[in-house]
């Protein structure tokens, strides 16, 4: 008989890991709020970067503050050259995430002397570091699935203009930034700062609680984030809706297969562990979803089947009684998709925003004298002591 242990909990459903004072969420009436201001103010109101300085350091930035923040992580954009050489010796068709976690590893590689996480000095260079060097990783990886030639970045331009023209501009002609499209990038960026103790968040805690060095565990939250039921779920729901498109089964017969829980089918891009209502981001990503489409002049069948699928879900008892509704990813795919983006680099944008959030806990913990090693128990239900017997 096991001594000393009280509950089983698995999937953490009921245990609190730790005290924070980044994220609110309030599950039940659709709230969240960074810092203690509304996600809504923030979405409409403030920038990726700012919202960043909010979640990392406590409090809004002053114009200066926020200006040498902006600065600082322009001037710390370019990659070793080295690293770029890692990209050709992957397969072209590598998965981005896998790619953006093992560069963001390999990153420790190169900043050996500042990896302390005791250390302020060495805490805040590699907050800097990761903040300009994870997109263009991520447009890196972009563009080698291209075939593409790699861009400098132009540090002339703002964080969000700066990674569309590195994933969308080219070597032979000047690229124009729509305005539209940044002010939707960066609104996205935003909505998915952070999420408190998510899976991938979890994650980096869990890692840094050993001490690791923020990239090694950052690189760990990347790959939580990369599975289908956490980050990826962006990207599955535009497969999803591509599947019912192409099988042409219609919306409906998807949802009864969904209800009758036919092995593998669920409807990606809904319901959630915390929310047990809208949850607020997905409401302000179908605002802009068509805003973006508008402002395009794009139409997209996909979009379309989303709202379908939307009403009938929400229409429906299985859903209601389960209160499953539409989470952050539902229709964050369409528009990615209206900007240019690939399928597969989906998750790697909600790894650009987290990203801030990730720092945030790793350093919330780091500076918490309570912290200690984490180290979840388990209960033991294999065989009872035997013997060889020989
Ligand atoms: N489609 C169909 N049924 C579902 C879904 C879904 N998307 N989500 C939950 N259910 C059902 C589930 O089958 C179960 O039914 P029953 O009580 O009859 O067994 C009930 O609802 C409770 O589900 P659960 O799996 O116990 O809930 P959970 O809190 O463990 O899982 C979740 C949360 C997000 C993993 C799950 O809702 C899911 O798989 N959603 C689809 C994937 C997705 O969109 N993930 C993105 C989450 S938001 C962004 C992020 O933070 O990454």
């Amino acid at each position: 008989k096991q001594t000393g242990l009280t509950s089983l909990d698995p999937g953490f459903v009921n245990t609190a890991s730790t005290r924070s004072a980044i994220t609110y969420i309030d599950g039940e009436n659709g709230i969240l709020r960074y810092r203690g201001y509304p996600i809504e103010e923030l979405a409409k109101q403030s920038t990726y970067l700012e919202v960043a300085w909010l979640l990392i350091y406590g409090e809004l930035p002053s114009e200066s503050e926020l200006l040498e923040f902006d600065e600082k992580i322009r001037r710390h954009t370019l990659l070793h050259e080295d690293l770029k050489r890692f990209f050709t010796a992957l397969p072209h068709n590598a998965h981005p995430m896998s790619v953006l976690s093992s560069a963001v590893s390999a990153l420790s590689t190169y900043y050996e002397d500042s990896l302390s996480p005791h250390d302020p000095e060495q805490v805040e260079i590699s907050t800097i570091r990761l903040l300009a060097k994870l997109p263009v990783i991520a447009a890196y990886a972009h563009k080698k699935a291209l075939g593409q030639a790699f861009l400098y970045p132009d540090n002339s331009l703002s964080f969000v203009d700066n990674f569309l023209r590195l994933n969308f501009g080219n070597m032979a002609e000047p690229y124009e930034v729509n305005p539209v499209l940044s002010k939707a990038l960066d609104r996205l960026l935003i909505l998915h700062e952070d999420h408190e103790q998510n899976a991938s968040t979890s994650t980096v805690r869990l890692v840094g609680s050993t001490e690791a060095n923020i990239f090694s565990s950052i690189s760990a939250g990347i790959n939580a984030l990369y599975g289908p039921l956490h980050g990826g779920a962006n990207e599955a729901v535009l497969k999803m809706l591509a599947q019912i498109r192409d099988s042409g089964e219609g919306v409906g017969k998807f949802v009864e297969r969904v209800k009758k829980k036919e092995e593998g089918v669920r409807l990606m891009g809904f319901g959630h562990r915390v929310y047990k209502s809208y949850d607020p981001r997905a409401k302000l990503v179908k605002e802009s979803a068509d805003e973006v489409l508008d402002a395009l002049g794009v139409s997209d069948e996909l979009l379309d089947l989303a709202r379908e699928l939307e009403q009938i879900a929400l229409a429906d008892d299985y859903f209601i009684e389960r209160k499953l509704y539409p989470n952050v990813d539902f229709y964050t795919g369409v528009i990615y998709k209206a900007m240019g983006f690939p399928p597969r680099m989906f998750t790697v944008l909600f790894a650009i925003g987290r990203l801030p959030g990730w720092i945030a806990h790793w350093r919330e913990m780091n500076s918490d004298p309570a912290t200690k090693i984490g180290r979840p128990q388990q209960l033991y239900v294999g065989p009872p002591e035997r013997h060889l017997n020989r």
